[in-house]
């Protein structure tokens, strides 16, 4: 049943073309209309939304920082992104106007549930994104956007992860649809990027062996610190959050602005640091900022590990290891840019004998508070 792999991590990161595939699946029409039917919200009530608040914990929420930068962009509608166990003890502003979008894998993450019941008695609307039919959040939702992973039985989510951000991406492009903004032009071309996500992934599949050699000579280390902006920032927290619960590794990601404001002292020699380079398409300014960042903590005896787009030649001389991944749009960019993230915490955790399937002191859905 682990079809060949030693754990069903291993094979459920490669059977991620397929996940996002399933996700993306009879959604999407030839025209590049969206038909979202599980979301059970009116078009009108949609329309009405003015304001949308995304709760989850873990590798959800991670997936929920990514969705505020699509859905800000596409939609126009401001975006809070907030961990599940801290946003009902808070008194949040929520109405009518307000949907809330609760991401949870299993459906069974009782912070979440909690959070879904706070915003109900609300009276916002509440759309769960879940990978597990018939599970509580989407029973106990107004709407469902279901994830197509299939089962994930590695206690760390992986293909789950990336179907949660092709099912965020959904949602913000219907919106936008609905909504009438930009369509016909980036939304249009954004639905048929969307498409070709599943062949990019696999491409990404077929690059990691730099990263298994690169991670095997890493299991020595004390810690690892991860760099990123827009949105690499959020995929940069998911690179620390695999790492410490996989490899049981001390594992910190910061905003790569945020470097001179404070972490950088943290830099000495050797000191391993995994940086998320952005695309180059349209945002060239976070580009270049992020290649001084590379420079600046090398220049003070990082050892410098960068995942950047194939052929990115101006990165090329300050990285000590360079990963590539294929170049996407900027916003799907998480989409490729998490595979390292994953290749490199399980290949260091199974280096060092940990059991990557069930990791000590986790479980796969939390149903306690
Ligand atoms: C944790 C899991 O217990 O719950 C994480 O170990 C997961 O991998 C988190 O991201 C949230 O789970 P869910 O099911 O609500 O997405």
């Amino acid at each position: 049943e682990k079809g060949g792999y030693d754990y069903f991590m291993l094979k459920e990161i490669a059977e991620q073309p397929r996940a996002v595939a399933d996700t993306l699946l009879g959604r999407v029409a030839v025209d590049g209309t969206l038909t979202l039917d599980e979301m059970r919200l009116a078009p009108e009530e949609l329309r009405d939304i003015n304001k949308i608040v995304i709760i989850a914990c873990g590798t959800s929420y991670h997936a929920g920082l990514i969705a505020k930068y699509a859905i800000e962009h596409w939609c126009r509608i401001p975006c809070e992104v907030e961990v599940a166990s801290e946003f009902r003890y808070r008194d949040p502003i929520l109405d009518r106007q307000t949907m809330v979008i609760a991401i949870s894998q299993s459906g069974e993450s009782m912070d979440t549930l909690m959070a879904v019941r706070y915003a109900r008695e609300q009276r916002a609307r509440v759309l769960a994104i879940c990978n597990v039919n018939g599970s509580t959040i989407p029973r106990e939702s107004d709407g469902v956007l279901y994830t197509h992973a299939g089962p994930e039985v590695g206690v760390a989510a992986t293909k789950t992860f990336l179907t949660q951000l092709i099912a965020c991406y959904l949602v913000g492009l219907y919106l936008a649809q609905v909504r009438n903004l930009k369509f016909g032009d980036e939304v249009n071309a954004v639905i048929e990027q969307l498409s070709g996500m599943p062949e990019q992934v696999e491409r990404v599949l077929s690059m990691m062996e730099p990263m298994r050699d690169l991670a095997r000579s890493l299991s020595g280390a004390n810690t690892v610190l991860f760099l990123g902006r827009h949105v690499g920032y959020p995929v940069a927290m998911e690179g620390a959050l695999k790492l410490k619960e996989l490899a049981y590794m001390h594992a910190e990601a910061f905003a790569a602005g945020e470097l001179k404001h404070g972490s950088i002292a943290l830099i000495e020699e050797g000191v391993p640091v995994v940086v998320v380079v952005p695309s180059r398409e349209g945002r060239s300014v976070l580009h270049d900022k992020i290649v001084s960042n590379i420079q600046e903590i090398r220049a003070r005896g990082a050892r410098t590990i960068v995942i950047a787009e194939e052929g990115d030649e101006k990165v090329r001389p300050y990285a000590d290891t360079l990963i590539e991944i294929p170049a996407v749009p900027t916003l799907l960019q998480p989409i490729v840019a998490t595979v390292p993230m994953q290749v490199f915490a399980s290949e260091l955790a199974l280096a060092k004998g940990n059991d990557v399937d069930q990791p000590r002191n986790l479980a796969k859905s939390v149903t306690v508070e």
